[in-house]
């Protein structure tokens, strides 16, 4: 069988990177990957050229730029950055752009004929609660559907990774994780550096896949248990915030929107993740502990110990 050729756009990001990675690792279905970036010439783009990437120069907001790299691709991963047109102030504008540059990309793929298009998706829980991120990767599923190209909607979750930026405080001798959320909140959160395992089962396994959700979670983990984690990890004192949902609520209009609005979601358990779905279809999807005791910045960040994985091994 002659190897399936995919078209990653976004591929020098967290996810497109971690696409490309698992699909030229598979040791079964034979894969040829092909990039889109801005910059060839990037960092980021250079070892992705190392490790067997075809780059190709295009900009999402030239769909020529691009159209060609479609011919024969039986598959596309499509992930658009929200936060790239996103300055903090404006986010039904960086809506509207990551919807019509979406929308374009469909549309190419559609008249390439492309096969599959693995979307990384992420549900609208509009009119309760609109998040403008969100509702950006709603609107384009819907898009799919009725353009009725071929796709899987893979449905991610919170990056673990995002909390190697949280901010620490030191208060005596224990550490505040400057988390603002209240302790039982539960957050549906993922290893992002995974995405490219679910999508490599979407890819190969098209007859299975086409036309189905894919969610991406390996742990529903409460604000309090991130933190008794990295202590375990690390021997060092670790604690949240302690705040209260009235505390959360009156931040409203004090941090960013979309954060907090996304942190809502989390505070009123809209996002409804089944981590033991994921782990069917990608048996090694890490847990928070598994994440932070494996992950570099991680292990740099909260001081943690490896040997968790070790034991694991
Ligand atoms: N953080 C979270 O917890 C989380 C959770 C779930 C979903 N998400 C979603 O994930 C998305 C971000 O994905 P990511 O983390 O993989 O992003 P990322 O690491 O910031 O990478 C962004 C990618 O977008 C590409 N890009 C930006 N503008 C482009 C354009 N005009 N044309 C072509 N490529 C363009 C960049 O490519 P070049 O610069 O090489 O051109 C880069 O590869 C967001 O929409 C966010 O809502 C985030």
């Amino acid at each position: 069988m002659s190897a399936k050729k995919i078209v990653i756009f976004g591929v020098t990001g967290v996810q497109g990177s971690s696409v490309a990675r698992a699909l030229l690792t598979d040791t079964h279905t034979k894969f040829k990957v092909w990039g889109v970036t801005r910059n060839p010439a990037s960092r980021s783009s250079q070892e992705l050229d190392k490790l067997g990437v075809q780059l190709v120069k295009g900009d999402l907001e030239d769909a020529q730029s691009y159209a060609d790299a479609l011919k024969d691709a039986d598959g596309v991963f499509l992930n658009v950055n929200f936060w790239a047109a996103y300055k903090g102030n404006n986010a039904e504008e960086a809506r509207d752009t990551e919807i019509a540059q979406s929308k374009a990309a469909v549309d190419a793929c559609k008249a390439a004929g492309v096969k599959l298009i693995v979307h990384s998706a992420l549900e609208s829980y509009a009119p309760t609660l609109p998040i403008p991120h969100f509702d950006a990767k709603a609107e384009v599923t819907k898009y799919i559907k009725e353009q009725g190209v071929p796709a899987t909607f893979l449905y991610t979750s919170y990056y673990f990774t995002n909390l190697n930026s949280a901010k620490l405080e030191e208060k005596g001798d224990e550490t505040v994780l400057q988390l603002p959320l209240p302790d039982d909140t539960q957050i549906p959160g993922f290893n992002p550096n995974q995405i490219g395992w679910f999508a490599r089962v979407a890819f190969a396994n098209p007859e299975e896949w086409t036309g189905k959700d894919m969610y991406a979670c390996g742990e529903n983990v409460r604000v309090s248990k991130i933190a008794r984690v990295l202590s375990e990890l690390s021997g060092r004192k670790y604690r949240t915030m302690g705040v209260s949902k009235d505390d959360f609520l009156a931040l409203e209009g004090k941090m960013d929107k979309e954060l907090w609005l996304n942190y809502r979601a989390f505070v009123d358990g809209h996002m409804k993740r089944d981590p033991a779905k994921s782990l069917k279809i990608v048996p090694e999807t890490q847990d928070f502990m598994a994440w932070a005791s494996t992950d570099k910045a991680a292990i740099e960040k909260f001081g943690l110990s490896t040997e968790y994985s070790k034991n694991q091994a």
